[in-house]
C-alpha cells in the first residue's frame, strides 16, 4: 500500500511517500520538505496568510520531487493522507484541499491525520523502532504533553502544559535574546558556549505532584534576568549606556541561553521520569521539534540508562514537521484496522484538536 503524505499545518510544507506493509513497520521511500523559516524571519514569527500562500506554491513541486526520487508515478499512490489538524486553519486547508483534489482526480481514497499522532509515531521510521506500550513526551512548538500510548489510536493524556509549550519557551526566550525565529536551535547552539548554572531560573511545577507543565513564568524570569544584565552592563562605566542584550559579551549571553535551556530540560526530564514511574512502563518515546535538542537527549539518555528504561527518538530530520510522519500515521492507522480511508472528498480541518479526542472524530469521517 503506497501512501502519499502531505503536511502543511504551520511553516513547513512536507510531502512523503511511504510503503505500508502488512507485517513490520512501513518503509519510507522518499520525503521532501520546504521550510518557510527564512520568509517568516523578517516578521519574528509565522504570518499565517504568508504561510498558506507559500504552501500552495510548494506542495505540488514537492510531490513531483518525491515521486521522482522514489521512481513512482501518481497513479501508483493508493491513499492520499494529509494533516487535518491541529494547526493554522488556512495552512491546513491547503494540504487538505490538494490531498482531496488529488484523491478525487486519481479515484483514490484520502485520510485526514492528526499532526501530533504523526509526531508520536515518527520514531517507528527509525532503525530501532519502539514497541507498544510506551510513554510519549511530545514536545513541539505548540504542545507539551505526556501521553500513555497503548497502540495506534490508544492515547491517554497524562499531563500537559497549562500555558506555553516547551518549544514556545525556547522560541520566546530566544526572541528576547535577539536570536530570531524559530529560536530553539539558535538558543541551543549559543548555550553550547555557556555555563548552565550561571543564572538561577525557575523550574515551574517541578514539584507539583502531577504531570502538568508551565513555561510562561520561565520566559518572564529570563526576560527579567536579561534586563538586569543589560542594566548592570550599562552602568559599569565603560560602556555607552545604550546597550541591548545583543550587545552584551558573548559569554554572558551564552550563560543565559545555557541556564534557560537547563531549566526547560530539567522539567521535561523529571516529569518524563515521573510519568514512567506512574505508569510502570519501561519505554519512552520523545517526539516533536524540541526532541532534537541535544541536552534533552543527553539527560534523558543518562537518566533512563540508570533505570533500565529505553528511550526512542525519531531520526533528527524527522523531529520537526515533515510529510513522512503524516504518511506513516495514515499507513499505521489503515494497517492496524483502526480506520478506513474515505472516497468522500468533502473535507474539513481542525485547527484545535486534542490528541486524546482523536477516535470519535476520525471514526465519524471514515
Ligand atoms: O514539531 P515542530 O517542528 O512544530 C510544531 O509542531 O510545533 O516543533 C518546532 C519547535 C520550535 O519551537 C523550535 O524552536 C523547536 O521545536 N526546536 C528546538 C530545537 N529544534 C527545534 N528547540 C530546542 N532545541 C532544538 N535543537
Ligand atoms: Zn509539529
Amino acid at each position: 500500500m503506497l501512501v502519499l503524505g502531505i503536511e502543511s499545518s504551520c511553516d513547513e510544507t512536507g510531502v512523503a511517500l511511504i510503503e505500508g506493509r502488512s507485517s513490520g513497520v512501513p518503509n519510507l521511500l522518499a520525503h521532501a520538505l520546504h521550510s518557510q523559516v527564512e520568509m517568516h524571519q523578517a516578521y519574528g514569527g509565522v504570518v499565517p496568510e504568508l504561510a498558506s500562500r507559500d504552501h500552495i506554491r510548494r506542495v505540488l513541486p514537492l510531490t513531483h520531487q518525491v515521486l521522482n526520487q522514489s521512481g513512482r508515478v501518481l497513479a501508483d499512490v493508493d491513499v492520499v493522507a494529509y494533516t487535518r489538524g491541529p494547526g493554522l486553519a488556512g495552512a491546513l486547508l491547503v494540504g487538505a484541499g490538494v490531498a482531496c483534489a488529488l484523491g478525487a482526480a486519481l479515484g483514490k481514497p484520502v485520510l485526514g491525520v492528526h499532526h501530533l499522532e504523526g509526531h508520536l509515531l515518527s520514531p517507528f521510521l527509525s532503525a530501532d523502532p519502539p514497541a507498544f506500550p510506551f510513554v510519549a513526551l511530545l514536545v513541539s512548538g505548540g504542545h507539551t504533553q505526556l501521553m500513555r500510548v497503548d497502540g495506534v489510536g490508544l492515547y491517554a493524556l497524562l499531563g500537559e502544559s497549562i500555558d506555553d509549550a516547551a518549544g514556545e519557551a525556547f522560541d520566546k526566550s530566544a526572541k528576547l535574546m535577539g536570536l530570531g525565529y524559530p529560536g530553539g536551535p539558535a538558543l541551543s547552539s549559543l548555550a553550547r558556549q555557556g555555563n548552565a548554572v550561571a543564572y538561577k531560573l525557575p523550574r515551574p511545577l517541578l514539584h507539583s505532584g502531577d504531570l502538568d507543565f508551565s513555561f510562561a513564568g520561565l520566559k518572564t524570569a529570563v526576560m527579567v534576568q536579561a534586563k538586569k544584565l543589560v542594566a548592570a552592563h550599562a552602568t559599569d562605566g565603560q560602556t555607552s549606556g545604550l546597550e541591548t542584550f545583543t550587545s552584551l559579551p558573548i559569554g554572558i549571553r551564552a550563560d543565559l541561553a545555557a541556564s534557560t535551556e537547563a531549566a526547560i530540560v530539567e522539567v521535561l526530564v523529571k516529569k518524563s521520569l515521573a510519568a514512567l514511574e506512574r505508569t510502570g512502563l519501561r519505554s519512552l518515546v520523545v517526539a516533536g521539534g524540541v526532541g532534537a535538542n541535544r541536552v534533552l537527549r543527553a539527560q534523558l539518555d543518562a537518566a533512563c540508562a540508570t533505570r533500565s528504561v529505553q528511550v526512542f527518538y525519531p531520526e533528527l530530520d524527522l523531529c520537526t514537521d515533515n510529510g513522512a510522519m503524516i504518511a506513516l500515521a495514515a499507513a499505521m492507522r489503515l494497517l492496524s484496522g483502526k480506520q478506513k480511508a474515505s472516497t468522500v472528498y468533502a473535507f474539513d480541518v481542525k485547527p484545535r484538536w486534542p490528541l486524546d479526542q482523536i477516535e470519535p472524530d476520525v471514526a465519524a469521517i471514515s
